[in-house]
Order: C-alpha cells, then structure tokens, then sequence
C-alpha cells in the first residue's frame, strides 16, 4: 500500500462522510419542516373536510403539552388580560407581554401553527405602527399569523399588512376590544341587518387578503353564510358548526375560571386537582415528609459523594 493510496483513501471516506452528514442533515430539515403546521397543512384540512381545533395559550409549558396531544393551532389571545394577568377584560394586554408570552410559546410548541393576538390600541391608530406590531410578532415571537379585531373599515390596513406580507386573520362578530363602547358582551348578527353587515364584512376583509376569518358569538346560519361564501379558512368561536375549525379559551376547557361561556364548557376539572395537589404539598410539609434530601458536604478529602448527577434537560 502505498502513501498515495492511503491518503487517497482516505480523503473518500471523509468526503463520504461529509455527504451522509449533509444527507442526514437535510432529511432532518425535511422532517421539521414535514412536522410543521402551516397555512398550508390549514388549508388541505378545510378543503378535506376535516375540521381543526385550536385553543389560547400563554406559556411555554402549556405550549409543550398541547403540541403533544397533537393541537395544529395556538392562539396567543389578549385573554392573556384575564387569564394571566387577572384584569375583567382584554383592554390590559400591552405589546411588549404579549409578543414575550407568544416567543415563551413558540419555543415550547415549535411545529404548531401560532397565532398571536394584537392587543387593544396596536393597530387601530396608526396603520405603519400596526405594520411594525404585527412584524415584532412573527420576528421577535415566531408568530405565523396575526389577529385583529375588525370590520371592513379596516380593509385597507389588511391589504396593507397582507402587501407586507404578513399573515393577518380577521376577527369579526363579538369584538372584546369593543366591549367599553358596546357597553359590555355581546353576540353580534342576530337581527337581518346586522348579519348581512357580518357578511359584507367577511367579504371585505377576504377580499383585502386575510388569509382566515374568526367569527365571534354570531348565529350559526349567520356564520354558516360566511362559511358558505369564503374561500379561507373560517374559525368559530361560539359561531356554530359550520366553521372549519373552533377555538376557545384553554382555561375555560380545563375547568379553571369559575364561570364558561355556553360553547365552552370545560371537559376536565383541572381547578379542584390542583387545590388537591396544593392541599398534598402543604400535608407533606407539616409533616416534614420531604423525602431523600440530595445535597451532601464535600468530605474534608475533597471527595464528592454525588459527583455524577445527570444534568438538568435542556426543559424542565
Ligand atoms: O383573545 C382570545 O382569546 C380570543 C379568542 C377567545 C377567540 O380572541
């Protein structure tokens, strides 16, 4: 065997290596980006016939479960105001806690199609400072979609944001961010006139590019109409059965707000198993049952008798 040979050979093998590692490389970009929810996955699902849930999400824990149980869609909402923050209404979610809570989110559910919410007063002002909102949601928290609550007045911000390229879907129907000026909660699109003007706005703002609709406490025909003539996906939140995919509130399902809106009725009892989880810690320290302590002293020799602690995950 001669030098030459040797150091031909081995040049190949290194070069065959170099070339599984970029293969491998690739097949794992392919698999995230397989495992990746996006408008995309949303759309075949609406045009299949198969309806997609989505729920609120607030923090990178929560995030990690509902990616688990297969959950394609997150929203970030302004509910944050009521169920984070404990305010009555969504009026008290700032820009600067909800893009943090919506990035603490991504990272807990990288693959699920995340929508984050524009608080109140984020884009109604001023149409180049809705732009610049709705671009720290998808650049700083890895958003996919934005939301604001509209009515075909704001079609041309829409078609602003839409030319700007971002992802903007149209909540309509109930708009909590006009709860004050409606004097409180309500259902929109009960009487002939206000459901023609619930469709002449989901017919604007479809037309000015959002890529979704969200329809709010409306009538089922009503939002069966809108269904009916949309060619995006529609998202009901107390809108009836016709929607391609429905969203609520996570706290309401798991049983943790003390009252739930008649379409979200909670299907665990996630309130009374942590006063009981509480109630166990609390018994544990009055009875001082705090189980193997893990901490012993170096001994005088330098010896470490638990040296070899396996680090924590890279997540709790
Ligand atoms: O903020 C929110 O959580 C919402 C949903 C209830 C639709 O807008």
């Amino acid at each position: 065997m001669t030098m030459r040979w040797v150091l031909a050979s081995r040049h190949v093998s290194r070069a065959n290596e170099r070339k599984t590692r970029i293969i491998n490389d690739m097949a794992a970009t392919e698999d995230a980006l397989n495992a990746r929810v996006t408008l995309r996955t949303i759309r075949k699902m609406m045009v299949e016939g198969r309806r997609f849930a989505c729920l609120t999400c607030y923090d990178a824990t929560t995030a990690r479960w509902m990616e688990r149980a297969g959950l394609p869609m997150l929203l970030v909402g302004d509910t944050l105001a009521e169920m984070v923050l404990g305010h009555d209404q969504t009026y008290y979610a700032g820009m600067d806690i909800m893009v943090a809570l919506t990035a603490a989110v991504r990272r807990g559910a990288p693959n699920v199609m995340l929508m984050a919410d524009m608080p109140f007063m984020s884009y109604q002002a001023d149409d180049a400072e809705a732009l610049r909102n709705a671009a720290r949601f998808m650049t700083q928290a890895g958003a996919d979609l934005v939301k604001v609550e509209v009515d075909r007045s704001f079609a041309p911000l829409v078609e602003k944001m839409a030319r700007a390229g971002i992802p903007v879907v149209a909540h309509i129907g109930s708009r909590p961010q006009q709860t004050k000026l409606a004097g409180g909660y309500r259902s929109v699109g009960r009487t002939p006139e206000e459901a023609m003007r619930l469709i002449a706005d989901a017919r604007a703002l479809e037309a000015a590019g959002a890529v979704m609709l969200l329809v709010e406490a409306t009538p089922a025909e009503v939002a069966h109409e809108i269904v009916q003539g949309s060619t995006i996906p529609v998202i009901g939140c107390g809108a009836g059965p016709a929607c391609h995919g429905q969203v609520i509130v996570l706290h309401d399902l798991l049983g943790l707000t003390d009252w739930q809106p008649k379409f979200a009725q909670p299907v665990a009892d996630f309130g009374h198993e942590l006063v009981k989880a509480v109630k166990t810690w609390m018994d544990k320290v009055d009875r001082n049952d705090l189980g193997e302590h893990p901490y012993q002293m170096v001994k005088p020799d330098g010896h470490d008798a638990a040296p070899h602690r396996p680090a924590a995950p890279a997540a709790r």
